[in-house]
């Protein structure tokens, strides 16, 4: 039975926060509400939740058009008088309240005492990942105003550290948005404010029931809904749950954990992990987190494809030849050999990262947006995988090189890793989806690390065109060059593009393959959220779309966990490859084996 209590939908801070924002401008005021929200202030969150309930045309229309439309539907639950603003001309269904969400609103505006308070607990707080990843995007939510007016941010980790050490620490790595900048160090020094530490053993109830009376502090009679983010290794994550869960839990609001990843090694340890977290949680508390699913252009694929007329009809066999999902960095391992060795590039980037983009980008159309909705279409997607077989697989390991005068080491010269690690820091794979929609389709990924860039793209090879009249024009025979590919370049330079076959302009007719080219920088002025941003802010929204639930990871596991098997109990020896390179040779006769060519290394990419 779990002891932590259930989640509660209705508090979310969401609205607790944009209720609390008063525009004291009257001028800027167009509706009259009881507090006066400042429409242009709201996080900017908001509007993708509120645009995901309507569909919105036209140039004018925006984001506070939407909301003046929702406040239109306030006097239902507030009483309130509220004028209909003249702008919202446009025409939208208008956007339901849910009743928990309304109650919340009238208890926020009221200024009752029944306000509420998120307290945030990263443990493992002196961590790389807290630095570089969590500290910072919680700053970043805060000063977009995403966060709630009350919250509280609390380090926990086994270090001594007072809370001006760990404000010390976590301000060496905060940054503000270039598009804005606007006040950013006073909005620096008030988030700093809301940071605290408190040193601890993960597997102590007392160090925890002493959090819990810290938090309780802070939360000052409120209602309290608390998140944990496990930024530990996986090995006390039990522990850690077990203690949080017994000594520190809330018992007004709602309790949530993000899981980071490793999720287990394979199906067996991975299911002991399930088995040991559903000991004291619910499955609606645990978030675990892939945070490929977090990043722009992975969240746009079903934007793209869904609402798009000319995309979704030629998302099939008939007209996708293949489809390839390619990650690459142009670093090594450096800092976390030790974690590596144990798992290898297959289980780090391929069986969450690369696998859940896949089934994003191949499961059938939901019944809806609901998280539920989608991951159940994404179980199906990963159950129709048929066995992945060790001819369509390959490993390498990347050696060391000296280039321009600058030796860079081998994967082995790190000291954390045995001198005879076969573990493969780079991983190519055919996969097929065994399912009416993409039978014989080759779906490759590739993955490695230090190799001669850093990438994370999706690339879809279409056909031929059949009995194409211009084959003669475009330069050889060569077909697979006048085949159409999209590319979503989810880092960096996020963009997408279409290579098309076009007429070079002049009296004469050649064609050549050009791009059609949509690059957010040029496009879009704002700058990009990181990942955790919008993973973190889910959460505390209770929004579980984009969190791995327990069924999806078995059947992840279940795909890969009979390959790393038999490579590890066969003692695969990796192709090696030079840091810096394009990595094993052996990619690509994989991939000419299905016919396919990597279209990241092709010389117009
Ligand atoms: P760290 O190795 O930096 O560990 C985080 C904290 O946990 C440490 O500061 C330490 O705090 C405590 N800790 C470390 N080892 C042990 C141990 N053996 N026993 C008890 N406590 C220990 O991890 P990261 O911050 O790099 O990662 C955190 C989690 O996130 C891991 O699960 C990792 O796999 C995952 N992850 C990390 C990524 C990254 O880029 N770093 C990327 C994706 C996932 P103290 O000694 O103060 O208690
Ligand atoms: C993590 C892996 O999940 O993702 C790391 O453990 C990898 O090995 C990282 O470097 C890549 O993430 P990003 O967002 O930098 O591409």
């Amino acid at each position: 039975m779990s002891s932590f209590s259930t989640s509660l939908s209705s508090s979310s801070p969401f609205l607790s926060n944009h209720s609390s924002l008063i525009n004291s401008d009257p001028s800027r005021r167009s509706l009259s509400f009881p507090q006066g929200i400042n429409l242009d202030d709201l996080c900017v969150r908001s509007q993708r939740k509120l645009v995901q309930s309507s569909v919105a045309v036209g140039d004018g229309f925006g984001f506070c058009t939407i909301l003046r439309l929702f406040l239109m539907r306030l006097p239902l639950v507030l009483g309130a008088v509220i004028t209909k603003s003249s702008s919202a001309e446009i025409k939208t269904e208008p956007l339901s309240i849910p009743s928990q969400e309304a109650d919340k609103l009238v208890i926020e505006s009221n200024g009752g005492e029944q306000q509420s308070t998120v307290s945030i607990t990263v443990v493992g707080a002196s961590g790389d990942l807290a630095k570089k990843k969590i500290f910072p995007a919680l700053f970043a939510l805060y000063y977009e105003g995403c966060l709630p007016e009350h919250f509280t941010i609390y380090g926990y980790a086994r270090s001594k550290m007072t809370d001006a050490e760990l404000r010390d620490m976590v301000s060496k790595t905060l940054t503000c948005r270039i598009d804005k900048r606007e006040n950013c160090g006073e909005k620096m020094e008030e988030f700093l404010k809301r940071c605290f530490y408190h040193t601890g053993q993960y597997d102590s109830q007392e160090h925890f029931v002493t959090l819990d009376k810290k938090l309780k502090e802070h939360e000052g009679g409120r209602l309290s809904n608390r998140l944990f983010y496990l930024s530990i290794p996986p090995n006390i994550f039990v522990d850690a749950v077990k203690c949080a869960s017994s000594s520190a839990s809330s018992v007004s609001g709602w309790t949530r954990v993000i899981v980071e990843k490793p999720f287990g090694r394979d199906s067996k340890t991975s299911a002991a992990l399930t088995k040991s977290l559903k000991q004291y949680l619910e499955e609606d508390q645990i978030f675990r987190i892939d945070h490929y699913l977090g990043k722009e252009l992975v969240e746009n694929l079903s934007v793209l494809r869904f609402s798009n007329l000319i995309f979704e009809p030629l998302w099939s066999r008939q007209y996708i030849q293949n489809v390839q999902f390619i990650f690459s960095e142009d670093f090594g391992t450096e800092g976390r050999g030790g974690y590596f060795d144990h798992y290898g590039i297959i289980r780090d980037i391929m069986q969450n990262h690369l696998l859940q983009i896949l089934a994003l980008f191949a499961m059938e159309t939901p019944v809806s947006l609901v998280a539920e909705d989608i991951r159940n279409e994404k179980v199906k997607v990963l159950r129709s995988m048929r066995p992945i077989q060790l001819e369509d697989v390959v490993i390498g390991q990347y050696k060391s090189t000296t280039k321009g005068g600058v030796t860079y080491p081998g994967y082995t010269d790190d000291k954390t890793v045995p001198k005879d690690s076969l573990t493969p820091t780079f991983a190519a794979a055919a996969l097929f989806i065994d399912n009416a929609r993409w039978d014989g389709v080759p779906f490759l990924m590739k993955a490695g690390k230090a190799l001669h860039t850093r990438s994370a793209e999706i690339r879809v090879q279409f056909r031929h065109v059949p009995g194409n009249l211009y084959n003669r024009n475009s330069g050889g025979t060569n077909l697979d060059r006048t085949t159409n590919e999209l590319v979503i370049r989810v880092q960096p330079d996020e963009g997408i593009y279409l290579k098309i076959n076009n007429k070079v302009p002049g009296l004469g007719m050649r064609l050549d393959q050009s791009n059609l080219n949509l690059l957010y920088s040029a496009r879009y002025s704002k700058e990009i959220p990181d990942a955790y941003e919008r993973l973190l802010l889910d959460a505390i929204e209770g929004e579980r779309r984009l969190f791995i639930r327990s069924d999806e990871l078995d059947a992840a596991w279940a795909l890969f966990t009979p390959l790393l098997k038999e490579i590890e109990e066969k003692k695969t020896i990796p192709e090696f490859y030079p840091y810096g390179s394009r990595g094993p040779v052996g990619a690509h006769y994989l991939a000419a084996k299905h016919n396919v060519q990597w279209g990241d290394l092709s010389l117009d990419q």
